[in-house]
């Protein structure tokens, strides 16, 4: 398998390829916590689709006539090992995952501000399972690197791009407070969903910036409370009952946030109001979602009282 790294000229190649070594020796060991994201990740390894298709809202990898009974029944298995699934839709060999988010509303809101990213290196901070790195792929980048901290993230990644063949993906079991790994290193940056989860969010932009080459583009997506004050929320304790939630900002704050940490060309380009259309339960994420995140008398506040979130996009450029 190729190696991004070696077309990353500034990256710390020696500490990236430290870490891995570290990460694949702890994911060796024999703990139930590893395994049950492990065993359905290597009970693949023998399958790879003929056809995909990642052009269409549900991401296609392999058709069902492709597989045997057999491998069919061990695709729905260890796809259910993922669960719950948070982004989708996708269609692994015939197998249908409807997750939790319809990922690809989100994808079609980006796409009037997304640079060109043919032969260019990006990076999807906070991936997840990869989701919109397929839906890139359409667009021909020469490489994207997702930095997923989770490990059924982490493994659902590897099982898709395997299955893919998507030689172009790859992934880090890393945060992004890894990203100073990285100096100098991406023509394009993804971080989407992941700036009200920091405690420090314009120390982190800060950091984004520094691994951005010159004329780089960060297109960044964030929960948001309404109103044109330059201002942030702080919940107490949970925002739309999601512990690490620290700075919700209003879609000017977000943007003074990129401006002070020396973006330029900063542009607001969508802003819109969630709904339980778009979060919801499903047979792939049976917990709770956005209906009951949000007071039922009232779908202007969240359970708390505090405002109800907006979505909001910017696209920035490092100068
Ligand atoms: C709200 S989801 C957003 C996923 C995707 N980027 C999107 O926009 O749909 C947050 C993602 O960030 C990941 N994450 C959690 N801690 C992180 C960290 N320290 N650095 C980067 N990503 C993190 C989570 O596992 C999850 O996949």
């Amino acid at each position: 398998m190729r190696d991004y790294l070696d077309l990353l000229k500034n990256a710390n190649k020696d500490a990236i390829r430290a870490r891995r070594t570290d990460t694949a020796t702890r994911l060796a060991q024999p703990k139930k916590g590893f395994l049950r994201f492990r065993e359905p990740y290597e009970a693949l390894q023998h399958l790879r689709a003929r056809f995909t298709d990642f052009s269409k809202d549900a991401v296609t990898i392999g058709r069902a006539e492709e597989l045997a009974d057999a491998d069919r029944s061990l695709v729905h298995e260890s796809m259910r090992a993922f669960m719950p699934w948070r982004k989708g839709p996708f269609d692994v060999f015939g197998v249908e995952i409807d997750a939790e988010w319809q990922s690809w509303r989100k994808w079609n809101r980006l796409l009037p501000a997304l640079p060109d990213l043919t032969g260019k290196t990006v990076a999807d901070i906070g991936c997840n399972n990869g989701y919109y790195m397929f839906r890139m792929l359409e667009h021909k980048p020469r490489c994207v690197v997702g930095l997923e901290p989770f490990l059924q993230h982490y493994y659902c990644f590897k099982t898709l791009r395997h299955l893919a063949g998507a030689e172009e993906l790859f992934i880090e079991l890393m945060g992004v407070e890894d990203i100073p790994l990285f100096p100098s290193c991406f023509d394009v940056v993804f971080l989407m969903g992941i700036i009200y989860h920091r405690i420090s969010p314009v120390e982190m932009l800060r950091e984004i910036r520094a691994t951005m080459q010159p004329g780089g583009v960060l297109i960044i997506e964030s929960q948001a409370i309404p109103g044109e004050a330059p201002v942030a929320l702080f919940p107490e304790e949970r925002y739309a009952k999601v512990p690490g939630t620290y700075f919700v900002p209003t879609a000017n704050c977000l943007r003074n946030w990129l401006i002070r940490t020396g973006f330029a060309e900063v542009e607001i380009f969508c802003s819109h109001s969630m709904n339980s259309k778009e979060q919801r339960k499903t047979a792939w994420m049976t917990f709770e979602s956005y209906e009951d995140f949000i007071d039922p008398d009232n779908p202007a506040l969240t359970v708390e009282g505090y405002p109800a979130p907006l979505r909001v996009f910017l696209r920035a450029v490092n100068p």
